[in-house]
């Protein structure tokens, strides 16, 4: 693989396809109005869908999109986006939108555009993008999922790559633009006393879980070909599995960090069918969008092994779903307990327990073992916690620093093709092999089988 140069020049123009769809509403039109009042975002934002909309109806789309998470807009910023924001409208399959679009961004010399489509979407974008001659000015940012499988990956890398350099291609994965995800690196790296109990010696068992208290909302026709080994395990987990797991790297930075993550994934066997539990949350089929009869997983957990000299033995549960409980993002570490139990009838059963909260107030709690007050020695387990928003201050939203990044040309935070296609294969067992689809109700913690998977309860949350 080739290094990549370090940083490409800073774009002078964003362009975003999918600019009326769900994800430019939720995240990607507040990240620029924050780009916008940081004073970051300086160039015209072009939006291209195949919704008939005016500039003023497109603009009070993005507004009100924006007023949804910003509390108090600023009116000089939002009258900075209305002078700056753009839209054209085409339909995907014809050339006559590229052409457009390449008279629009006459004269600008780097382009990030940025493809908030779905993946089945980007190879027919591409190759209009390329006729209409944008290629060689242009920095693709595309979402994940990279392909559905390894075939589908390797033959989209195959079509990006014959007009389009390695340097200039973005794939996205948000959860490595998370600051709570990038605190991973520093707990770990930036602290000595992690270091010496990070491997099998001490560690028992991680579990990573991404859990969401609420079903597709209205996705159904996109989710519905995707499933969450897709949407979530495949990238999002096994990334931040990567960040737990890998060994640290000799400077920060983007090829160096993408090395060592590869040599994780690359540890790791293609999942057995019977390590992996998928389920389906009763009532997903009534949902707008979705097959009748579709066995797509809204749950899915798998039992990792990472067969390195660190990580030998120690199992990596991961498991994500839909309609679940409670919504959380957590990584949740096992000691293993004291080699003589001096205080048996309290100790037995309570290891230590080290988790990180990665999503909504972040934070990191640690759970010991104190000496219960009064005459006996018995023990009880305590907690000591930090809230990272309470204790440093508020953090940036992913998508803004994704977006800023790109637009600098900067791949911190970006996936590498290496890495991507070993997750895919890593997955080729269960998501063509499919294993059984189990039922869970709404609001549990998905099908009991997760629970075996782990031989008990899963650590509580
Ligand atoms: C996306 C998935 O990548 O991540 C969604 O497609 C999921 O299904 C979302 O809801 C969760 O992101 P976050 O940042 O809220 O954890």
């Amino acid at each position: 693989m080739t290094p990549r140069k370090k940083k490409l020049d800073d774009a002078d123009v964003l362009v975003l396809f999918g600019a009326t769809g769900d994800l430019a509403k939720k995240k990607l039109f507040p990240a620029l109005y924050n780009m916008a009042r940081s004073g970051f975002l300086t160039t015209d934002v072009v939006g291209v869908a195949s919704t008939k909309w005016s500039h003023e109806e497109f603009v009070n789309y993005a507004f009100e999109s924006i007023k949804k998470t910003v509390a108090a807009p600023d009116d000089k910023v939002l009258g900075f986006l209305d002078k700056h924001l753009d839209l054209i409208v085409g339909k995907y399959e014809e050339q006559a939108l590229y052409d457009d679009l390449a008279k629009r961004l006459e004269g600008k010399k780097n382009i990030v555009i940025y493809l908030a489509i779905p993946p089945s979407a980007f190879e027919q974008v591409t190759r209009g993008l390329h006729a209409a001659g944008l290629m060689d000015r242009v920095r693709l940012v595309v979402e994940k999922p990279f392909g559905r499988d390894l075939k589908s990956a390797i033959h989209l890398q195959d079509s990006l790559e014959m007009v389009l350099p390695e340097e200039r291609i973005f794939r996205i994965d948000h959860y490595l633009g998370k600051e709570s995800v990038e605190d991973i690196l520093v707990f770990r790296f930036a602290n000595s006393i992690w270091e010496p109990v990070w491997n099998h010696r001490y560690i028992s068992s991680v579990q990573i879980t991404m859990s969401e208290d609420f079903g597709i909302e209205g996705r159904g026709a996109f989710y519905d070909g995707v499933g969450a080994l897709r949407d979530v395990l495949q990238n999002h987990l096994l990334q931040v599995l990567a960040l737990i797991a890998m060994e640290p790297p000799s400077e920060i930075n983007s090829h160096n960090m993408e090395d060592e993550k590869l040599k994780i994934f690359r540890a790791i066997a293609p999942l057995n069918p019977e390590s992996v539990v998928r389920g389906q949350y009763v009532g997903y089929l009534d949902e707008p969008g979705v097959k009748p009869h579709s066995d797509t997983e809204t749950f899915a957990a798998a039992l990792v092994h990472i067969d390195n000299w660190r990580w030998a033995g120690v199992p990596f549960y991961l498991r994500t779903g839909k309609a679940l409980a409670e919504t959380t993002l957590e990584v949740v570490i096992e000691f293993k307990q004291p080699p003589r139990m001096l205080f048996a009838e309290t100790q037995a059963g309570a290891p230590n327990i080290l988790r990180f909260r990665l999503g909504k107030k972040d934070g990191v709690d640690i759970e010991l073992l104190a000496k219960s007050p009064g005459d006996s020695l018995s023990t009880q387990p305590v907690q000591l916690n930090v809230e990272f928003s309470a204790a440093l201050g508020e953090r940036q939203e992913a998508y803004e620093r994704l977006l800023r990044a790109a637009m600098s040309g900067d791949h911190m935070r970006f996936t590498r093709i290496d890495s991507v296609l070993e997750t895919w294969r890593i997955l080729e067992n269960v998501i063509n092999g499919e294993p059984a689809l189990f039922p869970y109700f709404v609001g549990s913690w998905g099908p009991e089988r997760a629970n075996e998977l782990v031989g008990g309860e899963w650590i509580d949350l």
